[in-house]
């Protein structure tokens, strides 16, 4: 099978990946590509193939049953549940699910109210009528969201989110391994002050913690799993309101609809997810022996993505699948993932994505893309889909 060169990193291609995932989509469901550093990985770009992918056990999240060892890979703070396999992801998955469930999760609706009022305050307060909407909501309703459910208050974001972003979309090896390395640290003396001082909040229950057979988390899977649920946490809810805001601007149709009525509003974030999600491509799984996806034999130590934008715009699956419609009922998208590893804070990211969309609609009516902005800068990267800076007008 011949090698295609789609590269995350080139300008079109960051822009506006979808006519390249049409394309191969329509040649195949499964496809071998170049990755910027020139490593070759397989590509799933067809919903079905993607469910199926995304359940088969040959595939690993462990990167120790790969032939890909790199030093990234193999950082401290990559020991969580989204690189491990059963039965050490059942187990840490265990120990926070029921902080998660939707139930506990309605419970934070009028503290995430709060914080999201608060933030719109300070927007009109300012006096400037205008602003980049990613550093004044988008980043830190769900950062702030986080960080008080795990008993971080004071966490020093500007250096996290720098260390953060530098994780997520890797602008070479050499500052994602310091990126890594200096994120280790911190969270290693968070999690020591915590043990110092702790509270009644998620972290410190965590240090607390015994699972059923007595052993406690190590202090590796400790400042693993701050990491996850802090990165994990907001990366992507970030992005999720902000590709939100911009498929409206885009489709003031659809904008003036959800406006008239707010019943469609949860039906329009799903349609936000499906149509510009925040998670393009998922994280990597390693084939931990040979297996057959979508009848392309995976041969045992290949790395494969998953799609997760190409399989949400296919035509199998969803009818005009480039069209922006908060009408459609866009059941069974793949925006979270599928199977084990489903996106543990899916409730927490739609009670987020649905008030601060309402609110923020709600509090600027004339709310608009600031037309002296320049052109946006893409996150570069598989992982994540979205921009850098939002300016809007209101
Ligand atoms: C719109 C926002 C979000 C999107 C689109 C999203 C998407 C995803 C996706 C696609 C995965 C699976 C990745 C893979 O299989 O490679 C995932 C896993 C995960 N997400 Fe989210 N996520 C969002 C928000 C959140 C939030 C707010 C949290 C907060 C706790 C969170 C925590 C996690 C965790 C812990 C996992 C790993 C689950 C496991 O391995 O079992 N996510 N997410």
């Amino acid at each position: 099978m011949p090698t295609m060169d789609i590269s995350g990193y080139a300008e079109d291609f960051t822009e506006n990946p979808y006519p390249h995932y049409a394309q191969l989509r329509e040649a195949g469901p499964v496809h071998r590509i170049t990755l910027e550093d020139g490593s070759e990985v397989w590509l799933v770009v067809g919903h079905e193939v993607a469910r199926q992918a995304l359940t088969d056990p040959a595939l690993s999240k462990d990167w120790q049953k790969s032939g890909y060892f790199l030093d990234v890979t193999a950082s401290a703070v990559n020991n969580h549940m989204l690189e491990s396999d059963p039965p050490r992801h059942t187990r840490l998955r265990r120990l926070v699910a029921r902080e998660f469930t939707g139930r506990r999760v309605e419970a934070l609706r009028p503290r995430v109210q709060q914080i999201t009022d608060e933030l719109l305050d300070a927007m009109e307060a300012d006096g400037a009528r205008g602003a980049d909407l990613i550093a004044t909501l988008a980043f830190p309703l769900p950062m702030t969201v986080i960080c008080e459910l795990l008993g971080v208050p004071d966490l020093d974001r500007e250096p996290f989110r720098r260390w953060s972003n530098e994780i997520v979309a890797p602008s070479s090896m050499a500052s994602s391994s310091w990126a890594l390395a200096e994120m280790a640290a911190y969270l290693g003396q968070l999690i020591d002050d915590k043990r110092d001082r702790p509270g009644e909040d998620l972290m410190s229950a965590l240090i607390r913690t015994r699972d059923e057979d007595g052993d406690r988390l190590s202090d590796e899977e400790l400042v693993g799993m701050a990491f996850l649920l802090l990165v994990a946490g907001h990366e992507t809810t970030v992005n999720l309101i902000a590709n939100g805001v911009r498929a409206l601007f885009d489709h003031p149709d659809q904008l003036a609809a959800l406006r008239a009525d707010w019943g469609l509003l949860d039906g329009a974030v799903e349609e936000m997810l499906r149509y510009d999600g925040p998670v393009e491509n998922t994280t990597f799984r390693y084939a931990a022996q040979e297996t057959v996806i979508g009848g392309v034999r995976i041969p045992a130590g290949d790395a494969l993505l998953v799609s997760l934008a190409g399989a949400d715009r296919d035509p199998g699956r969803f009818p005009e699948p480039d069209t922006f419609d908060i009408r459609r009922a866009p059941q069974g998208h793949l925006a979270f993932g599928h199977g084990i590893h489903f996106c543990l804070g899916a409730p927490l990211a739609r009670l987020e994505g649905r008030i601060a969309l309402r609110s923020l609609l709600e509090r600027f009516p004339a709310l608009a893309r600031d037309p002296q902005a320049a052109p946006p800068e893409w996150i570069v990267g598989t992982l994540i889909r979205g921009v850098k800076q939002l300016p809007v007008r209101w």
